[in-house]
């Protein structure tokens, strides 16, 4: 302090004098001084003011008398000046009073006396105001208001009265002025006042300085610096980088299958910026949501469950963000997640009407199936080709869409081939394709298209003369490969012309063919006679065909037994002349000459 002083080379010196009493001896000498004076400083004319003679001081053995305060002190004995002897520093002696006084007392002898006088310390601006750190930390929520009240922290100044601490000054800044409140000399304080709102998300920390100035000439000041920390409050909501995403994953994704992830942002920090994540869950799309989950912390959306295309193409997901303030504050988003279809739907066969069975030798484009095909997958994975494996006369017609028909494309015949197992394929166009079959048994239903037939077209009979009335001479049978009524063959006799009429002489049993003699016919009045049978079928219309049967009689004495010769002496056997006739029971059957053995 004192060297600063000095420096400014400017020692100047105020010695005031007070006389208060006329009584000197009593010590009414009051002097001043200003502290940090350098020694040999002029207090004052001590000896004149005590009114004592300069010359004998030195032999009345003039002294300040020892006390705590001597050793600043000294009197010239030449001059009788009371001098600064050693520096007085007025903080040391007096600290903050406000009036530093020292008492001293000057002796003399002969006569002795003992004189009472009194330095006054006068203060010198040498301290400056000073904080009791370099900084202080402010918390100041960025809620606040305007107006709000911050205490700040008093410099201190050794100094008095009006070199102590005077007034305070704040930096220039946007949000704060400073608020001073003076009460007394020794009471200068101030107060931070929010003047304008803050957000920490602009301005986390505002630096500010507050300097303290003393009320010396010149003055002197010092500074703290004031660190305010905003502090955060929950006053930003969440922000996601899009309001609508959009993904596309394959309906055959397996669960864990990353879709998408959503990202918000806080501006607020600590809780108040921390995210989690969540899906908005309303009652109409619960279900679809559970094929996904959402990491509450990464925002990643995954595959948690089975997707269809063919159920849902497109599901919409809504996300919200939450931060964990202790308000919470949300924001939400839309994530649409396009399915995509996966050729995982093999098509579909089904026979809406089958005709089942189809008339023989119907015409080409006789309908016998509607087949219907189906497959749920979409574009080419849906789009179906339907054809019959193996080539049959049927022909599949597309009719609209996905509707065939089934129609006959050949010739059908019943009684070549009465059933048709017809292999449909069907194929997608995927790839890998897909593909199904299914077998429609077609039916060939029969018509009456063939007549009855005999195996020959004319039939001789032999039977011995005088045979008995009634005995079956021959069975005729026809065949007819028709089925049914159209193969149910009736006999009928039709007259010849050539021979009359037979109806007197045989009798046709209509079912089994079995001809029967109505009558014993001699061999000498009847050699042979012929006749017709028809053989006519119940179809509708009915088809018939005939047959010419002759009968020829055998004389019994004629019939010379040649077995022996010709029939391997097999006893029923007889040569007519003509032909080996054999006689089994009661019919006869023949051998021409030529096939004898
Ligand atoms: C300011 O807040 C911080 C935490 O945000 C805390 O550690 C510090 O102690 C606070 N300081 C004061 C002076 O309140
Ligand atoms: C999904 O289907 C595609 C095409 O059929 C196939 O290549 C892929 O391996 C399948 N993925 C899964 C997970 O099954
Ligand atoms: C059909 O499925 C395949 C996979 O099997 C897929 O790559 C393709 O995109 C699908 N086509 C359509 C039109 O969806
Ligand atoms: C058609 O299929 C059925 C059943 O598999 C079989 O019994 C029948 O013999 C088949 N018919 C033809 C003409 O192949
Ligand atoms: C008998 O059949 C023949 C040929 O099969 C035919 O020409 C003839 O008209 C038929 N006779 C009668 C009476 O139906």
């Amino acid at each position: 302090m004192a060297n600063s002083l000095k420096e400014r080379n400017i020692l100047w010196i105020l010695v005031t004098v007070f006389y208060f009493l006329p009584n000197m001896s009593s010590g009414q000498i009051v002097y001043s001084v200003l502290e940090e004076a350098s020694p040999e400083t002029t207090v004052g004319n001590i000896v004149k003011d005590l009114n004592l003679n300069l010359q004998e001081l030195e032999n009345r053995g003039f002294q300040i008398a020892s006390g705590p305060n001597k050793r600043y002190f000294d009197v010239n004995m030449k001059t009788g000046i009371l001098q600064i002897k050693d520096k007085v520093e007025r903080e040391e002696l007096c600290g903050r009073s406000l009036r530093c006084t020292l008492e001293l007392e000057a002796i003399v002898n002969m006569p002795l006396n003992m004189y009472r006088f009194e330095v006054n310390v006068l203060d010198i601006n040498d301290n400056s105001p000073t904080f009791h750190s370099s900084s202080l930390q402010l918390n100041v929520s960025e809620a606040a208001f305007i107006g709000e009240r911050y205490a700040l922290p008093n410099a201190f100044d050794a100094d008095v009265g009006s070199n102590s601490v005077k007034s305070y000054k704040l930096s220039p800044n946007e949000h704060f002025s400073l608020d001073v409140q003076s009460g007394g000399e020794q009471s200068v304080s101030a107060e931070l006042v929010l003047q304008k709102a803050l957000d920490r998300e602009k301005q986390p920390v505002i630096q500010l300085t507050l300097t303290a100035v003393d009320g010396g000439k010149p003055p002197r000041s010092g500074e703290i610096n004031i660190i305010v920390n905003i502090i955060d409050v929950n006053d930003n909501i969440p922000v996601f980088t899009k309001s609508l995403y959009k993904a596309r994953i394959p309906e055959n994704a397996s669960t864990g299958t990353s879709v998408i992830t959503v990202n918000a942002r806080d501006a607020d920090v600590g809780l108040n910026g921390e995210i989690a994540y969540s899906f908005i869950k309303h009652v109409n799309n619960d279900r679809n949501i559970e094929s996904f989950a959402i990491n509450k912390i990464s925002g990643e959306i995954t595959v948690h469950g089975k997707l269809d295309h063919e159920s849902n193409n497109a599901i919409e997901i809504r996300v919200q963000a939450r931060d964990k303030g202790s308000t919470p504050r949300v924001a939400h988003c839309k994530v649409l997640v396009e399915i995509l279809d996966v050729n995982d739907n093999i098509p579909e066969i089904s026979v809406t009407s089958l005709v089942n069975v189809v008339k023989e030798g119907s015409p080409k484009g006789t309908m016998v199936g509607l087949i219907t095909v189906k497959d749920d997958d979409s574009g080419e994975n849906g789009s179906v080709k339907l054809k019959i494996t193996e080539p049959l006369p049927f022909l599949l017609q597309n009719t609209y869409k996905n509707k065939y028909s089934l129609v006959v494309d050949g010739p059908l015949d019943r009684e070549s081939q009465s059933e048709y197992n017809v292999t449909i394929t069907a194929t997608d166009e995927g790839t890998p394709p897909l593909s199904s079959t299914s077998v429609i048994t077609v039916h060939v239903s029969d018509v009456n298209d063939n007549a009855p037939r005999f195996p020959e077209p004319v039939i001789n009979v032999y039977v011995k003369e005088n045979s008995q009335i009634g005995a079956v001479i021959h069975t005729v049978s026809a065949f007819d490969p028709d089925v049914g009524d159209n193969a149910r063959i009736t006999y009928s006799l039709l007259e010849s012309s050539k021979s009359g009429p037979v109806t007197s002489m045989i009798n046709i049993n209509s079912d089994s063919g079995d001809i029967n003699s109505l009558q014993s016919f001699n061999y000498e009045d009847t050699k042979t006679f012929e006749f017709k049978v028809q053989a006519t079928d119940s179809g509708v219309p009915p088809l018939s065909s005939n047959v010419t049967v002759n009968v020829f009689f055998l004389s019994l004495i004629s019939l010379i037994p040649v077995a022996l010769l010709r029939c391997n002496g097999s006893p029923g056997c007889f040569d007519s002349g003509l032909q080996v006739i054999c006689i089994v029971g009661s019919g006869v059957s023949h051998l021409p000459l030529d096939n004898t053995p």
